[in-house]
């Protein structure tokens, strides 16, 4: 098509998008195409702004490593990634659901720890948690062997990724639920963390006026046959940031209740304060796949 005015550029892509033989290629590309244009139409945007959008999509693409996704930040600083997971879970955006997004830390292979026992795998400091979880079907039936992995932050905010200080794999742990259900273990309070501000994401933040601060929580991913893989991050109730985590992924139904206490712990090593919480995990029917490890 030789092209008389800006209408006919959309018409011309749309036109062309009809060759490709995979429908929901085209339905999404379609989609995007119009969207996309009618929003450059909408804020007129400048040649100036479309090379300085060009150059901010290259240093996401840039900024990206095998220990660091740009990308995930970005999609998680914007809310897309908490709108596509909520989206897709609680029966499709209808009902509340413990889903959550990923975020950029899950790991594959984490060392497995028997129930009870303790993520904790080399010295770090930070109040001793216990953690007692359960996992059900929508009838509230006990889901037994399925496979739970758990990660988290330490007490300072860093992923054994990202502290060499830290044993790798430490506050990582992969569990199987027990004949109700149940899968529980130790760990350390997890704090709230910054996330990186040295690339793109950064850049937005700081046009914005934003802090760059998340909400404290652990992170699980609970695997079984016959269920949509369920991932999920339990926050700390009133932890700093919590009602303006950087990412938007507090929901109501994700705020634990981890409980402070002071004497009779459950191991006779803590001294002082202790924190507890007991939290169940919901899981849909539907299929269960791995997600792609934003890390190696
Ligand atoms: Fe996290």
């Amino acid at each position: 098509m030789i092209i008389e005015n800006q209408q006919m550029v959309t018409t011309a892509v749309l036109e062309e998008l009809k060759r490709a033989p995979n429908a929901r290629f085209r339905e999404i590309m379609g989609a995007l195409v119009q969207h996309l244009h009618a929003f450059a139409r909408e804020v007129k945007l400048t040649e100036e702004e479309f090379q300085t959008a060009c150059a901010y999509v290259n240093a996401i693409g840039q900024k990206t490593t095998s220990t660091h996704n740009e990308a995930v930040l970005m999609a998680g600083s914007l809310g897309l990634s908490s709108l596509i997971c909520l989206l897709n879970n609680g029966n499709k955006g209808q009902t509340e659901t413990a889903a959550n997004m990923l975020g950029p830390f899950w790991r594959k292979n984490s060392p497995r720890v028997n129930n009870g026992g303790s993520i904790v795998h080399s010295p770090t400091p930070g109040p001793a948690l216990f953690v007692n979880a359960r996992v059900i079907d929508s009838a509230k039936k006990p889901i037994t062997d399925a496979e739970v992995d758990v990660w988290q932050s330490s007490t300072e905010g860093l992923y054994d990724n990202q502290d060499p200080r830290l044993k790798a794999m430490n506050l990582r742990g992969k569990f199987t639920t027990d004949k109700d259900g149940r899968f529980g273990f130790r760990s350390i309070l997890p704090a709230g963390y910054p996330i990186p501000i040295d690339g793109p994401v950064g850049e937005l933040l700081a046009a914005q006026g934003r802090h760059n601060m998340r909400p404290a929580h652990l992170h699980f991913l609970i695997f079984k046959p016959g269920f949509k893989t369920l991932i999920s991050q339990v926050y700390v109730n009133g932890a700093p940031y919590l009602d303006s985590d950087v990412q938007f992924g507090v929901t109501r139904a994700l705020v634990g209740d981890y409980v402070r206490h002071e004497g009779n712990p459950p191991a006779p090593d803590v001294k002082g304060e202790w924190y507890s919480l007991d939290y169940s995990f919901g899981m849909e029917k539907g299929e269960a796949k791995l997600p792609r490890a934003p890390i190696e």
